[in-house]
């Protein structure tokens, strides 16, 4: 999941050109098919409902990892003491900041540990102020509610449930917090695998030194040092047989995609960080209910974007249909709900993920 809010680990520009290419239009497309379709694999861990899953943690170590500054690793324990709820490599944690705010981050501290999780984050002073409050405002000894430990990115090891035979990682920036304990895990069960781990430079990339224990596993590949990577520089050696896992921009995990389409017998799993881009959106209106203001969705934005504009405190966390947390009641309307996560029941009660769905008419009516 990464797929919160992060940043483009890689900049901006990188394949920010394409964003807008038929090609890649049709490669989201299949990207998002496969986002729902780990959608539909997360909801095998919502039982119990997450929600359920809810509890106080407290800071108990800070470290920032990486050198330019702005990646902060964060130590979470029970305030006394006791296990936290087991998890597996892939895994998340939903946080809810001091301020209100709801944000997802992955778990990127070692499963056997069950006394403390670890999530780092990287500061994005433009990014909804989630991981400025996380800098800012979390010192060893705060104390906050998570929700989970869910797993949206699920991780099976050859030989442990995958009929693959060896494993790929690829990592962009904090991409490398999902794929740090799959490598892990991996390397224990004497999996072969390999990883290439990109960032704009080394000092931007965290965990550089804990990456580099793992010796000729893993290539550092950094954009100031070696260009800016295409997809044969991602996937070094991949072929018939191998089990890809990547997290990273979008653009990213779209050259991945693309490639791997071409490559038989590759399974490809992949968690990104921004929302997927909308394909065949059309425009169309939502009126929020109990001040009949009218706002206007346009085709290239989610309806969630739009509300936020007009309600800057409509709850959010993912922006990609799987967390649950933008959920509106439709009062009147013809939903296009664009997503597996919730039930036919739900929709039929009026539920509509505003992240992600869309409205195959004019106009929808939201109890906002
Ligand atoms: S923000 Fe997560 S489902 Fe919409």
């Amino acid at each position: 999941m990464t797929v919160r809010e992060v940043p483009d680990a890689l900049p901006g520009d990188l394949y920010g050109k394409h964003r807008h290419d038929p090609g890649t239009r049709v490669l989201d497309a299949i990207a998002t098919a496969r986002l729902r379709w780990s959608s539909l694999v997360n909801r095998r861990d919502l039982r119990p409902r997450v929600d359920d899953r809810r509890f106080p943690v407290v800071v108990t170590e800070r470290r920032i990892v990486a050198h330019d500054q702005d990646v902060v690793s964060l130590r979470l324990a029970r305030p006394d003491g006791r296990e936290l709820p087991a998890w597996r490599a892939g895994a998340h944690l939903d946080l809810e900041l001091p301020s209100g705010r709801l944000r997802q981050y992955s778990l990127c501290g070692d499963p056997a540990d069950t006394r403390a999780y670890r999530i780092a984050v990287r500061r994005i002073p433009d990014g909804g102020g989630g991981s400025v409050e996380v800098h800012d405002e979390l010192r060893v000894g705060s104390e906050f509610v998570v929700r989970g430990p869910r797993n949206a990115f699920p991780f099976a090891v050859p030989g442990h449930g995958s009929p693959a035979e060896r494993l790929h990682f690829v990592a962009g920036g904090i991409g490398i917090t999902p794929i740090l304990p799959m490598a892990r895990l991996a390397h224990r069960l004497g999996v072969p695998w390999t990883m290439v781990y990109t960032g704009r430079s080394r000092d931007t990339i965290p965990f550089l030194a804990e990456l580099e224990s793992f010796g000729e596993h893993v290539l550092v590949r950094t954009d100031d040092e070696h260009g800016l990577p295409d997809a044969a520089a991602l996937l070094p050696g991949v072929g018939a047989g191998t089990a890809v896992y990547a997290c990273g921009p979008t653009p990213m995990t779209s050259a991945i995609v693309a490639a791997v389409r071409t490559m038989p017998e590759v399974e490809l799993h992949f968690e990104r960080f921004s929302p997927p881009p909308i394909v065949d959106g059309a425009a169309f209106e939502i009126e929020l209910a109990a001040s009949g203001t009218v706002l206007e969705v346009p085709a290239d934005r989610s309806a969630l974007d739009v509300i936020l504009a007009a309600r800057p405190d409509q709850p959010y966390s993912c922006r990609q249909g799987f967390c649950r947390t933008c959920v509106v009641r439709v009062l009147a309307g013809d939903p296009d709900h664009r997503e597996n996560t919730l039930s036919a029941d739900e929709h039929a009660a009026g539920a509509m993920l505003a992240c992600v769905s869309r409205s195959h008419g004019e106009r929808l009516v939201l109890d906002l």
